[in-house]
């Protein structure tokens, strides 16, 4: 039927409010859980964390690769080492963009043999690998958004890291403060919807830091502390599926209320290390 002049179709305000989220298929590198295990605590999950079930962890991350895979996601893995229970967190070992990799350098001396096992996959994928000088714990801080990087700082990665990036890749780095020890990593607090908005808990920044996202993504998704202790921000995002602890039960409505598409993956196993589907994930931008 004939609408009065100056009323605008539902179906129009729809697509005005709710654009159609796009995915991108993605390069994701992973680590199978053949060794993991939490044997020392480096972070405030590991301490008096219960015994992980690694045949359990095992399944759970088959089902996150598989996710990835049937929505059109590329999955590949490096071979992993033993002795190294926590190298199943692959976004901690180097940031990749526009096929420059930046490598890491840990925090933990248990963690640091890491970056070499990385490295290797990466030459032999065709990359060169810069050595960072300083704490760099890749993805686990350092997250693309659009054309910037936002840089988490306060428990790993170090600032004089995120100049560093900045010198090397050429993209503004924008440096965020940590302050609560249980979001020890950015990725932990938040994570990219899109390449223009993020998602993240404002508990587990400076207030300095609060007021630079609030800038920055005045649209943001607000995570209540729940959700983000539910690993709900430790998410991946392809721009339209979002792959997402399914205990964050809030931030899932939150998000399909943005319309985005919340593809649950529970990696329970993985939480009493301190990690979630993020820190499972490196992504290889080309
Ligand atoms: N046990 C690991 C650590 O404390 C967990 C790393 C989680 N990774 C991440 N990207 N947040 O270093």
């Amino acid at each position: 039927g004939a609408l009065p002049v100056g009323v605008v179709p539902e179906e129009a305000v729809r697509t005005i409010v709710r654009p159609p989220r796009v995915p991108r298929p993605r390069r994701y590198l992973l680590c199978e859980p053949l060794h993991f295990e939490v044997r020392y605590a480096i972070n405030a999950w590991m301490r008096d964390a219960a015994p992980v079930d690694r045949a359990l962890a095992q399944r759970q991350w088959a089902t996150l690769v598989q996710a990835y895979r049937d929505h059109g996601h590329t999955v590949e893995t490096v071979e992993p080492v033993a002795d190294l229970p926590d190298m199943v967190f692959a976004a901690n070992s180097a940031l990749v963009v526009g096929g420059r990799v930046f490598g890491s350098h840990f925090h933990a001396p248990e963690r640091r043999p890491e970056s070499a096992a990385y490295e290797a996959w990466f030459r032999a994928a065709g990359f060169d690998v810069r050595a960072p000088k300083s704490v760099c714990e890749g993805e686990g801080d350092l997250v693309p958004v659009g054309g910037w990087i936002l840089a988490g700082t306060g428990f790993r990665t170090t600032r004089e890291t995120h100049r560093e990036v900045q010198e090397f890749l050429g993209l503004p780095t924008i440096s965020l403060q940590l302050v609560d020890p249980y979001f020890y990593h950015l990725d932990t607090a938040l994570f990219p919807l899109d390449d223009t908005n993020v998602a993240y808990y404002p508990g587990a920044f400076s207030r300095g830091s609060l007021e630079v996202l609030r800038r920055l993504f005045p649209e943001a998704v607000i995570a209540t502390r729940e959700d983000a202790m539910a690993f709900g921000l430790n998410s991946v995002s392809d721009g339209c599926h979002v792959f997402v602890a399914p205990q964050a039960e809030g931030l899932i409505e939150q998000l399909a209320r943005h319309g985005y598409v919340p593809v649950p993956v529970d990696l329970s196993e993985f939480h009493k290390a301190g990690g979630g589907i993020k820190c499972c994930t490196q992504e290889v931008r080309p």
